[in-house]
C-alpha cells in the first residue's frame, strides 16, 4: 500500500465524495440514485468516524486548537443527523442536495483551516496519521458495506 499523508487521504476521500454527490444529481432513475445515496451516507460515515478516532485527536494535541475542531464535531453531527433522515426517507431529493450542501461547507472548512494548519505543526506525522486512517478506513469499509 503506497504511503500517502493523511490531508492528502482525507481530501481524496472529499472529491471522491463530491464526484459521487454529482452522479446523483445527474442520475435519473430511482433506483440508481437510491444506490448511490446509500453509498454517499456510508462512504461519509466511515469518513467522519475515522477522522474522529485517528486525525482529530491527532491534530487536538498537535495544534491545541480547539475551536476550529468544535465547529468541525458540530459539522459531523450535523451531517450525521441528515443521514439518519435520509435512511428513513431514501426517495427524499431535497435531503441529499441539503447533505450535499453541509458537506461542502465542511470540505471547505477542512480544507481552508484545519489542513493547513495540520501540515504546518509541529509533531505530526501525517505519514504515519495516513497509514492508520487507510487501515482503519478498510476495516470499516469491509464490516459495513453499503
Ligand atoms: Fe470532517
Ligand atoms: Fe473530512
Amino acid at each position: 500500500m503506497a504511503q500517502q499523508d493523511a490531508t492528502v487521504l482525507l481530501d481524496e476521500d472529499h472529491n471522491e465524495v463530491i464526484r459521487m454527490f454529482e452522479q446523483y444529481k445527474a442520475a435519473h432513475d430511482a433506483r440508481r440514485q437510491q444506490v448511490l445515496a446509500s453509498e454517499i451516507c456510508q462512504s461519509l460515515l466511515v469518513h467522519m468516524q475515522i477522522e474522529e478516532e485517528i486525525f482529530y485527536p491527532a491534530y487536538q494535541q498537535a495544534t491545541g486548537d480547539e475551536e476550529v475542531l468544535k465547529d468541525s464535531r458540530k459539522e459531523h453531527k450535523e451531517a450525521r443527523e441528515l443521514i439518519a433522515k435520509i435512511d428513513a426517507d431514501r426517495q427524499n431529493a431535497k435531503l441529499m442536495l441539503d447533505l450535499e450542501d453541509a458537506i461542502l461547507h465542511h470540505v471547505n472548512d477542512e480544507r481552508e483551516k484545519m489542513f493547513p494548519k495540520a501540515r504546518a505543526a509541529q509533531g505530526m506525522d501525517l505519514m504515519r496519521l495516513g497509514d492508520q486512517l487507510q487501515l482503519r478506513k478498510t476495516e470499516l469499509m469491509e464490516a459495513h458495506p453499503a
